[in-house]
């Protein structure tokens, strides 16, 4: 099926609305050519409106699941930015470790989190630090809106280009090389949790819970500037008070939002809540 540019607009404005990513029109025809055509002939749908007024009505949620993974960028690799974890590991959770009661967990959210690897980065690095998760409970959870990418997280099965800024030492003691795939070993696993979920959705989001710390690293860029205020709104009403929010290196947070003040810590920059109280 051909589709006019009109109408690949109108796809790309409900994608915008429901997740966030803004998709410029230049790059709307390649998107379509690879993906998009492929996946309505999955669907056997040979009429733009009857597909669209479908994705509309919420008739079909594979279908719409399956759209939305067209459109995301996945790219992500462990230890990437490691200063960041640095940061974290060695100057956030300590100051929060004397702050929070012991009885208290302190909870992580990485979001997005793509396939994983952001996630099991902290949690090797928890684990190599060692002291604090001998004193009290972490909850380490991931999210990303990409199906593919959580099934993928769940089942940490790595490539040797995702792990190749990881030491040898600590390969061989957190994954089991097999036929040039590292998989996660059991223990590492059971540390992190991973769950399909739409940041820009609030009430899904808030069901979460409440973080200490939130990374959102590399998924702002690809929204569009009200869809990044909303998700920056909703990283603050499920931030605890003290907590700190980690961006990618070409993400800020626009200097009229008063929510956050931006510190730099260790080597990196971070941005702490600014308490509503
Ligand atoms: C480039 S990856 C970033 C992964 C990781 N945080 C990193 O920096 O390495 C961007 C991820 O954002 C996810 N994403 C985009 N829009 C989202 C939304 N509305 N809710 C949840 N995840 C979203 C995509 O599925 C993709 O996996």
């Amino acid at each position: 099926m051909e589709i006019d540019s009109l109408k690949l607009k109108k796809l790309r404005n409900y994608l915008n609305d429901e997740i966030g990513i803004y998709v410029e029109d230049d790059k709307l025809k390649s998107i379509y050519e690879r993906k998009i055509k492929k996946l309505l002939e999955k669907f056997d749908y040979d009429n733009f409106n009857k597909f669209f007024k479908d994705l509309l009505l919420r008739k079909n949620s594979l279908l719409k699941q399956e759209l939305i993974n067209v459109f995301t960028v996945n790219e992500t690799y462990f230890f990437r930015e490691k200063h960041q974890f640095d940061t974290l590991i060695n100057y956030i959770l300590p100051e929060l470790d004397k702050i929070r009661p012991l009885s208290e967990v302190i909870s992580i959210l990485c979001a997005p989190v793509s396939t994983g690897e952001e996630l099991y980065s902290i949690a090797i690095l928890l684990m190599e630090e060692g002291k604090l998760i001998k004193k009290r409970d972490f909850l380490l959870l991931g999210i990303d809106i990409d199906s593919n990418v959580i099934s993928k997280a769940k089942e940490g099965i790595y490539s040797a280009r995702s792990v190749q800024k990881l030491p040898p030492e600590i390969i061989k003691k957190y994954f089991i090389e097999k036929n040039g795939k590292y998989m996660v070993r059991d223990f590492l696993k059971k540390a992190v949790n991973f769950k399909v979920v739409n940041i820009l959705d609030r009430y899904a989001m808030k069901r979460l819970g409440m973080f200490d710390v939130i990374f959102s690293r590399n998924m702002l860029i690809y929204f569009d500037e009200k869809s990044k205020r909303e998700a920056l709104a909703i990283f603050y009403s499920i931030l605890k008070d003290e907590g700190y929010l980690f961006l990618g290196h070409a993400e800020r947070i626009p200097n009229d939002i008063k929510l956050f003040k931006s510190l730099k810590i260790g080597e990196s920059f971070v941005y702490k809540k600014v308490s509503d109280s």
